[in-house]
Formats: C-alpha cells, structure tokens, sequence
C-alpha cells in the first residue's frame, strides 16, 4: 500500500499541475508541530518565486484545486505559503484496518558488503559496527522485496598469513590442534617473533607470496587458519542473530585469480601509468593539496596487489556476475578515500556503467568513556565474544532485580534478549556516521531510548491481551479514533513503511529507532488516555484493543528488522 506521505505528494503534485506549476514538484514533511497538522507540504514559495507572484495567492490556488475531502478533516495555509494538512480520524482508521505490507515500486537487486572482517584473529569490537549495521539495512531492503546478496568480504589474503604460516611450522603446531584453539593468542606470539626477528620476518613474506602462489602446503595449513577463523566469527553471528553463514563468505582470496586480469583491462581501458616502478591511475579528481595528482595504485613495484585492486576486482565481479544495480558496503570512515577512489577507477575503466549504483556507507568510530577509542583497561582490543558475555551477565542482574520472582531459565533467556539486544540497539539508533561511546548503563536502562525499553513496552501489552483475553474480550476488526492520542498513534502506526523505505534508501537504521520510540511514547500516552481494561463500553474496549494489537506487531516488526528479538513476559 501507498505511504500516506506519497499519497499526499500525489495529490498535492496534481494540484500543482492544475495551477499550472507543473515541473516543481512540492516537498512533504511530517509536521514539526501539533498546530501544523499532521504533514506539510513544502515548495510553494520556490514556484511562487520563479513566476514572481505573491506566495499565499499561488497557495490559495493550489489549495482550491486540491481535493482531499475523502482523506482530510483539515487543509489550511501557514506562514509564507506552506500547506497543512490534518488526516481525518474516519480515513486514518479505515487504513489501520487494512493491512500495511512493506513494498517497494521497483525491486533491485542489491549487494550489501558487511562485517568482512579481516581474519587470523578473532572478530573484536572494532568489527561490532559493520556487522549490526550492515545486517539490519540488508533485512531492511529484504522485506522491502529487493533481492539482498550479502557478501561477507573477508581478509583471509595478506602478509598476517605468511607470518602465521612461518610460526606453525617452526612451532610444529601443525601437528596438533590445540596451540590454536586460542587463535588470539597465537596470533599474538606470532607477532611477537615476527616484530623481533627480521630473517622470520623475510621467511614469512616469502611464505605469502608461496601462498598466493598457490603452493600446496601453505595453502593447506592458510585453509586450516580460515576454518577456525571462520567459526570464530560464525559463532559470533549466530549469538548476535545475524543472518550470515559461510556462503555468504566471498573473500578476499576468492578474487586472486582476477588480479593479473583486472590489470590487463586497466591497461586496454588507458587509465594505467607506471609510476617509480608501481602500476598506477591518476584521476583528475584525486588531487593532493599542492595540486599534485594522487595515484591510485594497483600493483607495487615488487608485483603486489593491493587492497585497492582486490576491490577493483569485486566490482566487476559484482556487476558482471552477481548482476547487481546497487552496492553498499560498509566500512569505517576512515575507509572513505579508498572507495572513494575504487569506485571512480572502476567506472573511468568502464567496470561498473551507468545502471549500477556503488555507495560506501561509512561509520564513525565506538569510543570508550574518556572518549578516545574502546579498549581493554591494559589497551588491548575488547573481544567480541567476551563483550557479548559481559552484556549478557549485566543483563540477567537487572531482569531478577526488575522481577524476583523469575525462573532461572527465563531470567536466562530473557537476559540474552536484552543483553544483546542492548548492545545492538544502543549502535544502530546513533547517526551511523557519528562516533559514539559505548555506555552500559545508558543502553541498559529501561528508560529512554534503549531496546529495553521497547522490549519492555512490547511485553506490557502482551500482558494486557492476556489479562483482556481473560476477561473475554478481543480485538476489533477496526478502531474508533475518537480521542486524539488514539488519532497521534494510528498516524505514527501508519508512518511505518515511509520510515522503513527511508532506512532503505540512506542505510541509517536510526531513523527506524527513533520511530520505534516515538511509537512507544505515543502509545504511553494513548493507554493512560484512553483505558483498556476499564473501557466504559466493551465495544470501546475492543476499539482500542485493536489499536494496542497493532502497536505490539508494528514494535516486534521493527524491531525485528533491527535483529532484536522481542519478549513475551519480561
Ligand atoms: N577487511 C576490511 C577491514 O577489516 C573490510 C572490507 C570491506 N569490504 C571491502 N570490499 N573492502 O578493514
């Protein structure tokens, strides 16, 4: 079904079009206060500007030519030629009844690149962001009906692996697989011999280069280091509730083959310049400050790939192969210029025409208390899996001291809802590209704006059904929006799919946080408004038991699409 917001810019561009403004489309916004209605249509005064007529006159006209008697109890004119407009209670509940399907007009087949961790350690905080992130926009776009492929681009090809490599066969670890049942650790003695000792270091170049080069024992031993990595960073997934397996998994190894390759098109596409002995491209829009031209490079001097050309690869791959019309990937800021960069090459080298669209969704960074980035007491990298734990273990304290009266087993699952859910919710409701910091007692409080607090919300009608079911009464088919909080929650109940296709469109799943909230409030207000249990009619009872069963579905759809499970009793 049609938003109300493009149902109103249908009507409203009409109008437009009868009044001969015909080429400027209006704008429309949800009202920033009660007294502007419920929308605002905008853009009245730029038409009224370019003809050079008074703009309240071309909005009096617009608004004569403008019928909305069948959904509309107000239209009104403010200020210097906005249009307001007030749904009318009958039309908003005869939508309500109907049911809210997300669709999108012209389904797309979109790539998301999320998580790709780089691997041979295990995934740490510094990975959290991509995840969440990228997991809730691809379920976003997947129920709005595009085809979402997700590709985990994971780092399983450069110089880490020769010094891993180097380190199992002098330490004969091998052989036996439990000096890397804590791949941190032996990650970090590795790294150790490798920093201390330059002639390990110079074996275990010439170990990645025999790797990439396909030699058989190095290429078994590299499979093993994946193996575990990979199960690492699945049970991760698995405990997070995010929707990637090892099929979603294209690493960066699976391009090696198309390197040499995508060379040779640089080459015959003229976009190729040696420069001190690295195969380069110059772009006229990657200047440096003093105006000298910034090279993108391709290939070292020494006959290396490099990140950029892996990426290369990946585009055509994901044009040519995956056949995809748009592509995001995200990744921290910092990573900005480096896309920046590949995508503009792989268009100037005519990989990805014009019908694909490559977006980099950045992120800003998680900070710590003191604000600098999030780090162990001693500066070590905070694991992801004892990160999980600790949220986990905060959250069963604060469910048996919200209800003492729990089982062990609810308290337990329940905690794990709210832990993670917490932790989740806390990253997806900031603006994706702020930095923020990472807050226990602010994501775990049940007050705010916090998935313990729209967990809760949902659990407390669950808990009116089962008191109303008690009592016999039920939901009707539709609701009568008699007072207003009844109006102000079905309005913010059928905002739901604009703010989904809005998440879609810009990849910032805080805009379907900050709706949820402002769900829950509105239906706070509704509830102390309006009484369920204690209606003065049963009809009024079911009314507004309607409106409480869509509140709760609307709560676990959303929340759903963030990954973050819902609770039946809390
Ligand atoms: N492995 C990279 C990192 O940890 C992120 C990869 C993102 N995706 C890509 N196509 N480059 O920084």
């Amino acid at each position: 079904m049609i938003s109300l917001r493009a149902l109103l810019a249908e009507r409203v561009t009409q109008a437009f079009e009868q009044v001969g403004l015909a080429g400027a489309p209006p704008v429309i916004q949800l009202a920033a206060k009660p007294e502007f209605g419920d929308y605002q249509a905008n853009g009245v005064m730029g038409a009224a500007k370019r003809l050079g007529e008074n703009p309240r006159a071309v909005a009096q006209r617009v608004v004569e030519a403008l019928d909305l008697s069948d959904i509309a109890s107000d239209v009104s004119i403010a200020g210097p030629g906005f249009i307001n407009v007030t749904f009318a209670p009958t039309f908003l509940a005869a939508r309500l009844a109907k049911d809210i399907s997300l669709s999108v007009s012209a389904p797309k087949r979109v790539v998301v690149d999320y998580s790709s961790p780089n691997l041979a350690k295990e995934m740490h905080v510094g990975h959290l962001r991509s995840t969440i992130i990228g997991d809730a926009v691809a379920r976003v776009l997947e129920a709005l009906g595009h085809t979402v492929i997700r590709q985990n681009h994971v780092g399983d090809w450069g110089t880490q692996f020769g010094m891993l490599l180097c380190y199992v066969e002098e330490t004969g670890a091998g052989d036996n697989a439990s000096p890397l049942a804590d791949l941190e650790d032996f990650y970090r003695a590795a790294k150790k011999r490798f920093d201390e000792d330059a002639d390990f270091a110079e074996r275990a170049r010439q170990r990645v280069v025999e790797l990439q080069g396909g030699e058989a024992e190095a290429r078994l031993q590299w499979q093993r280091f994946i193996d575990i990595s990979l199960a690492h960073c699945q049970a991760v997934y698995d405990r997070l509730g995010v929707k990637l397996d090892r099929e979603d998994v294209h690493a960066e190894s699976a391009y090696n083959d198309e390197l040499d390759n995508t060379l040779t098109l640089l080459q015959e596409a003229g976009v190729l310049t040696e420069s001190d002995g690295a195969q380069c491209v110059f772009l006229d829009e990657f200047k440096g400050k003093d105006g000298t031209p910034l090279p993108v490079i391709v290939q070292k001097s020494d006959g290396g790939y490099l990140y950029a050309t892996t990426d290369l690869a990946a585009v055509r791959y994901r044009q040519d192969t995956l056949k995809a019309d748009r592509v995001l990937v995200f990744t921290d800021t910092r990573q900005a210029l480096h896309f920046k960069q590949v995508f503009a090459v792989a268009r100037a080298a005519g990989f990805a025409d014009e019908s694909i669209s490559l977006e980099h969704m950045p992120f800003g960074a998680m900070l710590g208390a003191d604000g600098k980035p999030f780090k162990t007491r001693s500066g070590g990298v905070i694991r992801l899996a004892a990160l999980l734990d600790e949220a986990v273990e905060r959250a069963s304290a604060l469910v048996l001291a919200k209800n003492p009266e729990i089982t062990a087993a609810e308290q337990s699952s329940i905690a794990e809802a709210v832990g993670i859910g917490a932790i989740k919710y806390a990253d997806l409701s900031k603006n994706r590209t702020s930095d923020y910091v990472f807050d226990w007692d602010q994501m775990l409080s049940f007050d705010g704006n916090t998935a313990p607090y729209l967990q809760y919300a949902y659990a407390r009608i669950r808990s009116l059904f089962r008191r109303s079911e008690a009592k016999g009464l039920v939901a009707s088919d539709q609701s009568q929006l008699d007072a207003p909080s009844e109006r102000l929650l079905a309005l913010a109940l059928l905002r739901f799919p604009e703010v989904v296709e809005q998440v879609g469109a810009d990849a910032s799943p805080h805009h379907l946080c900050g709706y949820l909230f402002e769900l829950a409030q509105r239906f706070t207000s509704f509830y102390e408004a309006c009484p369920v249990l204690t209606a003065d009619t049963p009809e009024q009872a079911s009314s507004r038991l309607a409106l409480c069963a869509r509140t709760a579905n609307t709560l676990a759809s959303g929340l759903d699409l963030l990954g973050i499970d819902v609770i039946e009793r809390m």
